[in-house]
């Protein structure tokens, strides 16, 4: 489909002059990410303190629940300007994603989970440095270099993990969660990325983010960790 590029929206003050279609696709985009900052701070980030095995790693997870709490800040911050009823973040309403759903219960699972679903994060961020409104664009500039540093610190920690003698540990924790990470992306054929795209608010189409973590995490696992792509169910 030929893309038609949206003009800039520069403020929040000139959203208001937007059409219903603009000011809607910006609600939702914002409204997906203050809602999964939040719950993956709850259900992933903070529990992770305790499961931590040593104080620097606890410092380290520390500083990872501390920034993925902010980022829930920040989205929040820029959902009250925008005037977004904040009964339209509950994750009663809004569902989180289902990535979530995954019961963390052990320090190997976190760091592949950074390692693989903070990848993801930083898909999703960098397709929105070119989103046609800017407030959106100058928070994903903002947020990327701490979700590369998420990637990175569970790629680091995964791989001492394996140099400890427990890739088997890391494997057993990718088998179980790499199954459920392609649903991030959203669904093929996605009417609402169809939107977005046609709005400028995002670039790419859900499968071309979706293959393209794919093979970054593959070749992570393969390449870098020296294990095997789980299969998907
Ligand atoms: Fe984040
Ligand atoms: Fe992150």
């Amino acid at each position: 489909m030929a893309e038609v590029a949206h003009p800039d929206v520069k403020t929040v003050a000139e959203l208001a002059g937007q059409t219903d279609e603009y000011r809607l696709a910006v609600e939702k985009i914002v409204i997906s990410h203050a809602v999964n900052e939040l719950h993956g701070a709850r259900v992933f980030d903070e529990p992770a303190i305790a499961l931590a095995p040593t104080p620097y790693a606890k410092w380290l997870a520390c500083r990872v629940a501390m920034e993925e709490y902010h980022h829930h800040v920040r989205f929040h911050a820029l959902a009250d300007e925008i005037g977004i009823a904040p009964e339209r973040m509950d994750p009663t309403v809004k569902r989180p994603l289902s990535i979530f759903e995954f019961p963390l219960r052990t320090w190997p699972e976190f760091c592949v989970i950074k390692a693989v679903a903070d990848y993801g994060e930083i898909l999703q961020v960098e397709d929105l440095l070119h989103c046609s409104f800017h407030p959106l664009r100058n928070l994903a500039r903002i947020t990327m270099p701490e979700e590369k540093f998420h990637a990175r610190f569970g790629k680091d920690s995964c791989l001492e993990l394996i140099q400890a003698g427990r890739g088997d540990e890391v494997q057993d924790a990718l088998d179980r969660y790499f199954p459920i990470t392609p649903a991030f992306f959203g669904a093929s054929n996605s009417r609402n990325n169809e939107m977005f795209r046609r709005l400028g608010l995002k670039q790419r189409t859900n499968d071309e983010m979706r293959a393209d973590f794919m093979a970054r995490v593959s070749e992570l696992i393969e390449k870098d960790f020296g294990l095997r792509v789980p299969a998907l169910g």
